[in-house]
């Protein structure tokens, strides 16, 4: 942020509750909270919206699958949603569903405001309907008689509708975006909005659906035969949410929206019927709308019938909340699209995670510990050489100092790799000043003291420009390093001497534990739904081409019971338990996902069935050896026990 705004506004595109969230949903509003983070702890005043869009065609369809009404399918949704943000530690300001009446009665009043001034008018229609796209198309529009936006197949409908007079705002809208060269963003998408209104005539905007077809929005209070179009109704949600029409003074505390972040396939809605919207509401235009690119399975598309949609849940449960919100902040280059895979996520976290930072705070604090009892050392004023110390401070604020134009510019994952150089820059810094061999000569203390003391500094800054990613490890962090107060102030930063020297130092222990590529093959077996994903590959390596396998192969396999002897939860890891089991007269150790569905208590005495042969494998830094078998369907999961007579130790055939 090259100057500092006087208020932040953002906000993410509300999404369809026809479904559960994935990755794509994830990512725009970890994005949106790191942002509004970030400006927080600058102290600027921020607002942060999300939420839900409730209405249209998608959701109704949904709520006829389930079976239940849309008003149901939304109430079921929304909270997968919620509980979502909750467990990504999304910070938002409010939470929008347009189903609220505070939302409907905006949209109304705005409707009647606009048909009254005859901005939006009756007429026959016969057109081309998308129902994916909920959109209209002329007949110039389709591609090879498809959906241009979507490429699936179009119903042909005539009926009678309202329509907005969008068209009459094309060459305005055309002036503002080249006038306006921050509004969308990348530049690159501003060219692709131009192109498309420079390139054609803009159509007249078709506002409403009939009841008869679709019953499901927001009533027109001008004709109870029509209900609103999920697209005029949703992104109104914007302004709705900050007291359009309800309170001017928050409206006014927060409106013009600094940035709305969508996804490039929210485009033109976003930076042609937005604009237009508003000129025709006579409400000022958002600052910027920022359109990032998609999250790719490898180099495909995510979707649901190629089954490999990434769900945030599982990631979260297998890496933490902040491995994966730092992944996707970091891997994507904002505006680009980009690639998921477990192999690259894992690649990076060693990387960068366990390997660089993890490493460096381990060296810092047991350091500490070591040659200063604990307890934060004292900077000195010189009387030696400390020429390292003031290139490594200066590096460092120099990485402070040019990630707030990099954020400022949407450049995230820049940003990140500038404080990841600064991290990997302490260690290379503790590399040459070697305190540990300082600490062997006489009368080096106040040296290796004023070495600590400013790696330590420096550990601080990372970790604050870090904290709205990973605001979790980064608190951690914080505090391991003595410090009181929970957040960071970023614009107070650089100031060299805020670790208060005396204050205790604590071990948060492996922040980043590494994660070993066979612990992944284990977390792989134990969850159902990637052993499903994860298997393909394999089969092609498998010389049997039908997928089955031979007697030897199963032989292979060692089936034992054993007596669960204790159970624990593992801090830290919501679906894991530790369990000492009893393999015969062996005991061992188990780490296994089932804690979600069974307290520790109830499993002591239990006889249960385990792979005894297993190669040893470490889950969250904790060693298993072995695998124990249970039968899932859906979320529940119950494991395979052994009745009667049979001790610990048997073979199971
Ligand atoms: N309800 C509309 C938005 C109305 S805003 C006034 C909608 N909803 S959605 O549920 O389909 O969510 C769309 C948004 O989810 C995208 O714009 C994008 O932000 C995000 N993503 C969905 N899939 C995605 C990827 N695979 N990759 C990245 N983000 C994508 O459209």
């Amino acid at each position: 942020m090259s100057e500092k705004p006087s208020k932040y506004y953002v906000t993410t595109p509300i999404y369809y509750v026809n479904d559960k969230p994935h990755i794509g949903h994830s990512y725009t509003t970890i994005l949106a909270d790191v942002l509004a983070s970030y400006h927080r702890l600058l102290g600027i005043p921020t607002h942060f919206l999300t939420g839900t869009d409730e209405h249209g065609q998608k959701v109704q369809q949904a709520a006829d699958a389930n079976g239940i009404t849309p008003q149901e399918q939304c109430d079921q949704t929304v909270v997968r949603f919620q509980e979502l943000w909750k467990r990504l530690e999304i910070q938002n300001d409010d939470f929008i569903r347009t189903t609220e009446e505070r939302h409907k009665t905006v949209v109304q009043q705005t409707l009647q405001e606009l048909f009254e001034r005859d901005e939006i008018y009756k007429a026959e229609y016969e057109g081309w309907y998308c129902v994916g796209c909920e959109r209209f198309f002329t007949e110039k529009d389709l591609v090879d008689g498809n959906c241009p936006e979507c490429g699936r197949p179009v119903d042909k409908i005539i009926e009678s509708n309202y329509f907005f007079r969008m068209s009459k705002y094309q060459d305005w809208l055309i002036k503002y975006i080249e006038d306006n060269p921050g509004f969308i963003q990348p530049s690159f998408r501003a060219n692709e909005t131009l192109g498309f209104l420079k390139n054609k005539e803009l159509q007249d905007l078709c506002i409403s659906r009939p009841k008869s077809r679709l019953a499901w929005g927001i009533e027109l209070p001008f004709d109870t035969e029509f209900v609103t179009y999920v697209w005029f109704d949703a992104l109104i949600n914007y302004i709705s949410a900050v007291g359009y029409k309800s309170d001017e003074e928050q409206f006014k505390k927060w409106w013009p929206c600094s940035t709305h972040l969508i996804g490039k396939d929210i485009l033109t809605t976003h930076t042609v019927y937005w604009p237009t919207m508003l000129k025709a509401m006579n409400v000022a235009m958002p600052e910027s709308i920022f359109a990032h690119g998609w999250w790719l399975t490898g180099r495909t598309k995510m979707s649901k019938s190629l089954g490999n949609v990434v769900n945030p849940m599982d990631m979260i449960d297998s890496y933490g909340v902040d491995a994966f919100r730092y992944f996707l902040v970091a891997e994507m280059t904002l505006g680009q699209d980009a690639s998921f895979t477990e192999e690259a996520f894992v690649k990076r976290y060693n990387a960068d995670l366990a390997n660089d930072l993890g490493n460096v705070t381990n060296r810092v604090l047991n350091m500490i510990s070591r040659y200063c009892d604990n307890k934060i050392p004292a900077a000195s004023a010189g009387g030696f050489d400390t020429a390292l110390e003031d290139a490594l401070w200066k590096e460092t604020v120099l990485a402070a100092d040019e990630m707030g134009p990099m954020v400022g510019n949407m450049k995230l994952d820049a940003s990140i790799a500038l404080v990841m150089t600064a991290v990997r820059k302490i260690n290379v810094f503790l590399q040459e000043r070697a305190p540990w061999s300082l600490a062997k000569q006489e009368g080096t203390e106040a040296e290796v003291a004023h070495c600590l003391y400013t790696a330590a500094e420096c550990l601080r800054v990372c970790a604050a420009l870090l904290y709205p990613v990973m605001p979790e490890k980064m608190l951690a962090l914080r505090n391991a390093l003595g410090m009181a107060d929970a957040k960071p102030q970023l614009d107070k930063l650089t100031e060299f001497g805020v670790l208060v020297p005396g204050s205790l130092i604590s071990q948060p222990g492996a922040l980043f534990p590494r994660i070993e590529l066979e612990e992944e093959e284990k977390k792989t077996t134990e969850n159902p739904k990637k052993q499903k994903q994860k298997q393909q590959p394999k089969k092609k390596e498998d010389p049997s081409k039908d997928g089955l396998i031979t007697f030897d192969q199963v032989m292979a396999v060692n089936l034992k019971t054993a007596v669960v002897l204790e159970a624990e939860k593992i801090e830290g890891a919501d679906k894991l338990l530790k369990l000492q089991i009893d393999l015969g007269g062996e005991r061992r150790q188990l780490v296994a996902g089932i804690a979600l569905h069974y307290q520790p208590a109830e499993l002591v005495g239990k006889t249960i069935v385990v792979v005894a042969n297993l190669k040893p494998a470490k889950l969250r830094g904790v060693k298993s050896e072995g695998m124990l078998l249970a039968a899932s369907v859906g979320d529940k999961l119950k494991l395979v026990t052994v009745e009667g007579e049979i001790g610990p130790g048997a073979a199971v055939k």
